[in-house]
Formats: structure tokens, C-alpha cells, sequence
């Protein structure tokens, strides 16, 4: 679905986040959200707050999912995605902090399988996915599962590629002090979500978008995965959108 802004399709993308609350608040139960970070959902999680304050959208039923945390990463740190959503969405809810899940990126390595081991089971404890935000970068990793990365991975530490790397030099002062490596859900545990909204605005994703939705499906861009599945829908501005 393409849209004439950003923020007019972040809204949109928003309510449907709001229905999936309202509607599982009305049966008791919990509204499991996978969450991704980036500049692409900020708008997203405006929205949402935005419900929030003038809506009375509550989001004491909500437990959350982050994909992916840089590794390692202290999440006091201002580059942690810990410190992101906390600024850019917890920090203005009424989540309960236990429901806040967020890969670790400040175990010993040794720790790490464990971990994604054990963060596979609460995803299942709860019930699954209920929908699954993604963004995507310039090598069309989606999370972080970069080019190379099988349709079944799950939960795990990977290496970043040198093109993500760069992407994320502005925020880390330098790509030399950009993380080499990652935690991040696997193709497998996105796959698993009950719907996946993919979203990308300007040009700058243009190319990387046209591969995705239009291009022979292949590892070596882990978003074309996401032809296979008809629980996915891309929400485009008329910038990325510009050369399909
Ligand atoms: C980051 C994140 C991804 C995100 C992507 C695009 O590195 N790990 O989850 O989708 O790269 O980032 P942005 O939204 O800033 O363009």
C-alpha cells in the first residue's frame, strides 16, 4: 500500500497496532507486538502515543518483542535500541516494564545461545506474535538478518554487514565504532508472527524496495522472503515506492 507521506501511512499503520490492543483488551487478553527500531516506526510510536494521551489507548495488556539489540551494547548506552524505545515509546505508555522484552546485548558471549534459546520460548509462552513491525536497510536485511541468512533462523548473534555498519556510523560517531555483530529474532521467528507490516519512506529505500517485493526471491536479500507469506503487507510512501 503506497501513501502520499509517511505520516499519513505511520497513522494508519498505528491504528491497526490500537485495533489489535482494543480488540484483545475486550477478551481479557494480552496483545503480544514485535517491535523494530530505526528512524522508519518513530512515527508509529508518535501515534501511539499520541492515542495514548488523548484517546485513552492503555497499554497495561500489551507485552512487546524488540527484533534486534546491537553486541555487545550496555543498554544504558544512548546507541542502545533499549534507551531507543524506552525515549521513543515506553518511557510514555502505561506498559507494565515486565512485559518489556528486548534482546541482551551485553551478555558474555558464551550466554548468547541461552538467551535466544530462551527468548524464542517466552515469544511461544505468550502465545506468539500478534503482528510484527519491520523496517528495512540498504542490504535488505529485515531485524537483523542480513544477506546470507536462512528462511528457518531463529533467534541468534550475527555479524553485521559492512554496508549496515556504515549506515549506522552517523549514530555511533564512526563506523569503526558501530558493533560488529548483533542479536536479532531469526527469518523464522519473524515468519511466525500472525501479520508482518514492513515500512519504508523515501527514495534513499527505493532500490532495496523494488528488489524486495519485485525480485527473484534469495537469500541474498532476506526481504524477498517475505513474498512467500500472505500475512505480509508493505506500507510504502510515494518515495520508496518510486520504482516499482
Ligand atoms: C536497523 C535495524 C533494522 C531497521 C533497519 C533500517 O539497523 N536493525 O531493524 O529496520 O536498520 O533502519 P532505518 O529505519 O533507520 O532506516
Amino acid at each position: 500500500k503506497v501513501f502520499a507521506n509517511q505520516i499519513e501511512a505511520s497513522q494508519r499503520v498505528a491504528r491497526r497496532i490500537a485495533d489489535i490492543i482494543i480488540k484483545k483488551q475486550e477478551n481479557s487478553e494480552n496483545a503480544v507486538l514485535g517491535l523494530a527500531t530505526g528512524v522508519t516506526p518513530i512515527n508509529v510510536y508518535k501515534e501511539l502515543i499520541r492515542l495514548h494521551r488523548e484517546e485513552g489507548l492503555s497499554f497495561k495488556n500489551v507485552v512487546t518483542f524488540n527484533l534486534d539489540e546491537y553486541f555487545p551494547m550496555k543498554p544504558d548506552a544512548v546507541q542502545s535500541y533499549v534507551t531507543f524505545m524506552n525515549e521513543n515509546l515506553f518511557n510514555h505508555v502505561d506498559i507494565n516494564k515486565s512485559n518489556i522484552h528486548i534482546p541482551d546485548g551485553n551478555l558474555k558471549q558464551e550466554f548468547v545461545q541461552a538467551f535466544c534459546y530462551e527468548y524464542e520460548q517466552k515469544i511461544n509462552h505468550f502465545g506468539g506474535l500478534d503482528v510484527q513491525l519491520l523496517g528495512i536497510g540498504r542490504t535488505g536485511h529485515i531485524g537483523f538478518n542480513e544477506p546470507g541468512s536462512a528462511p528457518n533462523s531463529g533467534t541468534r548473534l550475527v555479524t553485521l554487514d559492512d554496508l549496515t555498519r556504515r549506515d549506522a556510523s552517523r549514530d555511533f560517531g564512526g563506523k569503526e565504532n558501530v558493533p560488529n555483530k548483533a542479536v536479532t529474532m531469526g527469518i523464522g521467528t519473524i515468519f511466525k508472527a500472525k501479520e508482518i507490516i514492513l515500512m519504508a519512506w523515501s527514495e534513499k529505500k527505493a532500490a532495496i524496495i523494488k528488489k524486495a517485493v519485485e525480485g527473484e526471491i534469495s537469500s541474498d536479500v532476506p526481504a524477498t522472503y517475505l513474498q512467500l507469506s500472505d500475512r505480509v503487507e508493505f506500507i510504502l510512501d510515494t518515495g520508496s515506492a518510486s520504482e516499482l
